[in-house]
């Protein structure tokens, strides 16, 4: 069967930050940078997202582009036999990643059911404790893969980038809406200060440092192969770097503007020593706050705006995580896709399911594999990009120009991109045992 292609460069584009902007950008970055000391983390963090980032993400597009496969192939055809190891683990990311990452989309599909249905809740902290685990909480997770699954099935062009080229203008307008209310409320400014004003002396702690590195990772969906398959259905003649360069922006992008609603509201109620407390819940706990001190109908409104945004944002991201696993079980098994969506999403619906009934499990799995996972396989990638993958014309393929194998990009691959992950690693590796 002859390999889906994107329908167009807009529809790739939109695809690939509907991968990037995601949970990460409005719930994980808010609570690290709440937690980071706000200003400096996000300097550090606009660093690695193009320093680090930006060579790994465009090694990922060039690999599947010029070998047209998914991960496991792509690196197999690229690096001979031992490389594949490395594709299995990018899918065992997928999974994992996907598993915790569904139980979370599941809150904020609660969050609008519940807003639209009976407006704010009287106390925000007992609401999230109420949803956030048990029977409940596996309830709107199965319904939140159902969609992913759903959006799977339609394959590339009619599910995954007809999905996104409808949802992800509404995001983008919708969350510079969010920002533009954030910016007229009293006392706004304190939020901004704390998110824009880099405190220097935070510069060199190192737990910022690994922070920034590791959320610039799960934000542009790299380290495990997404930016790689989402690459192998594009055309030959598409400019790589420079979409890298636009995918970057764009998810950078985001998250400013993201962060530029969260902290105004945040701190004009005097709500900032509540955020950087219990990191998974920060958000869902402390914005609700802030949209009660709204008033009813504009925090009702406010709320609906923000979790419908954040759903969107979930849903897209998510399909790039279970392509993976789907596109790994077509080319790998010659599966049919109908096939392998039910069988992959079932399976990953099943294992959501822990994740689902305990928060501990889900924060253990988004430091497992939302990071170390990330980072090591992002580190591995660049490792072979830089040292060892032929390229792709070398390999036997014929049109792909490569630009990957002729940029300096190749020189950030070798050293420094490794070097930094490197670093990131073993802190990681010391503060999780
Ligand atoms: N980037 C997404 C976010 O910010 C999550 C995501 C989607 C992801 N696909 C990925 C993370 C692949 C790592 C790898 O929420």
């Amino acid at each position: 069967m002859q390999r889906e292609r994107w329908s167009s460069r807009l529809g790739f584009f939109l695809a690939a930050v509907g991968s990037a902007v995601g949970l990460g950008n409005m719930w994980r970055f808010s609570y690290l940078t709440a937690e980071n000391g706000g200003g400096a983390f996000v300097l550090l963090y606009v660093l690695f997202v193009f320093l680090v980032g930006l060579p790994v993400l465009l090694a990922e597009l060039a690999i599947g582009r010029g070998t047209r496969r998914s991960p496991v192939g792509a690196l197999a055809e690229l690096g001979g036999s031992a490389w594949p190891a490395l594709g299995g683990l990018f899918v065992l990311s997928g999974f994992l990643i996907l598993a915790y990452y569904s139980v979370i989309a599941g809150w904020t599909l609660r969050y609008v059911f519940d807003l639209a249905t009976s407006g704010l809740p009287a106390d925000a902290g007992a609401y999230f404790d109420g949803i956030v685990d048990g029977g409940r909480a596996v309830g709107w997770h199965l319904g939140f893969m159902l969609l992913t699954v759903a959006t799977v099935l339609g394959g590339v062009r009619r599910g995954i980038e007809r999905l996104a080229l409808v949802l992800m203008p509404a995001l983008f307008v919708m969350l510079a809406g969010l920002a533009a209310y954030a910016a007229t409320l009293d006392g706004a400014a304190e939020g901004y200060r704390f998110y824009l004003a880099p405190d220097f002396a935070q510069l060199g702690n190192a737990d910022v440092l690994t922070a920034a590195a590791s959320q610039a990772f799960f934000s542009l969906s790299l380290g495990m192969g997404a930016m790689l398959t989402y690459g192998s259905y594009l055309s030959d003649d598409a400019p790589l770097p420079r979409q890298a360069l636009s995918i970057a922006g764009a998810d950078f992008g985001v998250a400013l503007v993201a962060g530029l609603a969260v902290f105004p509201m945040i701190f004009a109620f005097g709500l900032s020593d509540q955020i950087g407390g219990s990191a998974v819940g920060a958000l869902f706990v402390t914005l609700p706050r802030a949209f009660e001190e709204m008033g009813a109908v504009v925090g009702t409104a406010v709320g609906l705006l923000f979790f419908v945004a954040l759903a969107i944002a979930a849903l897209t991201s998510a399909i790039s995580l279970l392509e993976v696993v789907v596109a790994t079980s077509m080319d790998a098994l010659g599966w049919p896709r109908r096939g392998a969506t039910l069988a992959a999403g079932g399976l990953i619906a099943a294992v959501g399911i822990l994740p689902a009934l305990s928060v501990d499990s889900l924060s253990l799995m988004d430091r497992l594999a939302g990071e170390l996972f990330l980072v090591f396989g992002g580190l591995l990638l660049a490792v072979f990009a830089g040292w060892f993958a032929r390229s792709p014309r070398e390999a036997g393929e014929r049109e792909a120009p490569g630009e990957l194998w002729r940029g300096s990009w190749k020189w950030l691959l070798r050293l420094p991109v490794p070097l930094v992950l490197a670093y990131v690693l073993v802190r990681f590796a010391q503060n999780l045992f």
